[in-house]
């Protein structure tokens, strides 16, 4: 049984699904704990399916170095077999990278490598894209540059706003993730070797 740590900074939306995801008894991955950078909303959904969080707030810490450091000491508690990034909205300081990559990935709300960053889908909409997309990737010392594990086309619609169309993104990404995740945990996809 693979075991799974997320973290996330907002709703968490996808977290809740995945929870979903793994209480049914033929997924091969159980979520083990969900941390945060910041009181997340999407805690409450841990909670209720009773699994352990906790919380490093990044404002407490007087750097990201600081704040990884004891990100990278919670994680550890838990030992989680793959490090999922769920709406964490920080870059993990390299030495944390380099501690969980390559089983460490982050779903993205765009095709990548277009429109990284922390505004992928409002990016999409100012470039006039008529299409974008939803992105699993492994975590690397960039900004949403590591190897793409999974990812799909997710049309723009016209009349998108931000809103409507990152709910058009999220579900696609849900289901991504859900199949990555499968995929690791039946050994179908090796992380020991990210894709180049
Ligand atoms: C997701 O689209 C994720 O890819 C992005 O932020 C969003 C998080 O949404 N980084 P939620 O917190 O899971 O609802």
């Amino acid at each position: 049984m693979l075991t799974v740590a997320v973290l996330i900074s907002g709703t968490g939306s996808n977290l809740r699904v995945l929870l979903e995801a793994a209480r049914s008894t033929d997924f091969p991955a159980r979520v083990v704990a969900v941390g945060a950078d910041r009181e997340a909303e999407g805690l409450a959904h841990a909670e209720e399916f009773a699994i352990p969080t906790f919380v490093v707030p990044y404002e407490r810490f007087d750097t990201r170095e600081q704040w990884g450091a004891e990100l990278d000491e919670q994680l550890r508690v838990w030992q989680p077999d793959l490090v999922v990034l769920s709406g964490l909205m920080r870059l993990l300081p390299p030495d944390v990278v380099a501690a969980w990559a390559p089983r460490l990935i982050n779903t993205h709300p765009a095709y990548l490598p277009e429109f990284p960053g922390a505004h992928g889908v409002r990016d999409a909409l100012a470039a006039g894209a008529s299409e974008t997309g939803a992105s699993v990737i492994v975590v690397d010392d960039g900004v949403d540059t590591g190897p793409i594990l999974a990812q799909e086309r997710v049309a723009v619609l016209p009349g998108d706003t931000e809103h409507t169309l990152h709910d058009r993104i999220k579900p696609v990404e849900r289901r991504l993730l859900i199949d990555v995740i499968r995929r690791v945990a039946t050994g179908e996809l090796d992380l020991s070797f990210p894709r180049t």
